[in-house]
């Protein structure tokens, strides 16, 4: 079963325990969280003290997508918040492979994330060390982007070499995605799908949620 998880950058920062119920009603079991510093990313969102709070509202997953520079500077602060996984970008890390360590001996999921630029080639070394790998269908920054259609191949590609490599980390995949394109992300071969915009900018995000898990899980079947 296909996994979405709303990406609360594009939710109301004023109602967020209220709506992160109403979404585990509709069966979301992973919150997507956007940390973002305006120097890896050019924007700034939130931090520890959201992820924190947001600890304390839900039990649902926290995925915690890093868009900074020097990543390891905060991760404690991530683990200590309450994190459950933590997703690094590979261009963001000197050392990737020491980072995933780190982030696996604190006990959480350690994810490592791919801009649309980037190659799937540039993790082939550090796959075993993963739980998950996203893959970024929008340049990041900001949420409502369109979906990056090279993203699809590039999605093909890493459950290829997920199969050469006999492992089996999770592929999650990043931005733009709505009814009219989860089809064929979902057939591409994902496991995870983060959307912010097809759920929170539309005047039922339950229901909307809903939608798109009925949407991939017909994508599932359909896949065999
Ligand atoms: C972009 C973020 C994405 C984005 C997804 O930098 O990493 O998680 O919020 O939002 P939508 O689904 O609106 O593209
Ligand atoms: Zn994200």
């Amino acid at each position: 079963m296909v996994e979405i998880a709303p990406s609360i950058l594009s939710a109301d920062f004023a109602r967020l325990g209220e709506q992160m119920a109403a979404l585990k009603e509709a069966g979301v079991r992973i919150i997507h969280v956007d940390v973002m510093d305006g120097h890896f990313a050019p924007n700034l969102t939130v931090g520890p003290p959201v992820v924190a709070a947001l600890r304390q509202a839900t039990d649902l997953r926290l995925d915690c997508h890093l868009m900074i520079a020097e990543p390891d500077r905060y991760l404690d602060a991530f683990v200590a918040a309450g994190a459950d996984m933590i997703s690094v970008h590979q261009e963001a890390c000197v050392h990737l492979a020491r980072t995933l360590n780190a982030i696996r001996a604190a006990k959480v999921e350690a994810g490592a994330v791919l801009n649309p630029a980037t190659p799937v080639l540039m993790l082939t070394e550090v796959l075993p060390l993963v739980d998950y790998v996203l893959l970024m269908s929008v340049n990041p920054g900001f949420g409502g982007q369109k979906f990056i259609p090279g993203t699809l191949n590039k999605i093909r590609q890493l459950n290829t070499l997920r199969a050469a490599q006999k492992l089996n980390f999770s592929i999650e995949v990043d931005g733009g995605i709505g009814l009219e394109n989860i089809g064929e992300v979902v057939r591409a071969g994902v496991d995870i799908v983060v959307a912010g915009a097809s759920i929170f900018h539309t005047p039922n995000p339950k229901e909307a949620v809903m939608q798109l898990r009925r949407a991939a899980s017909l994508a599932s079947t359909a896949k065999g």
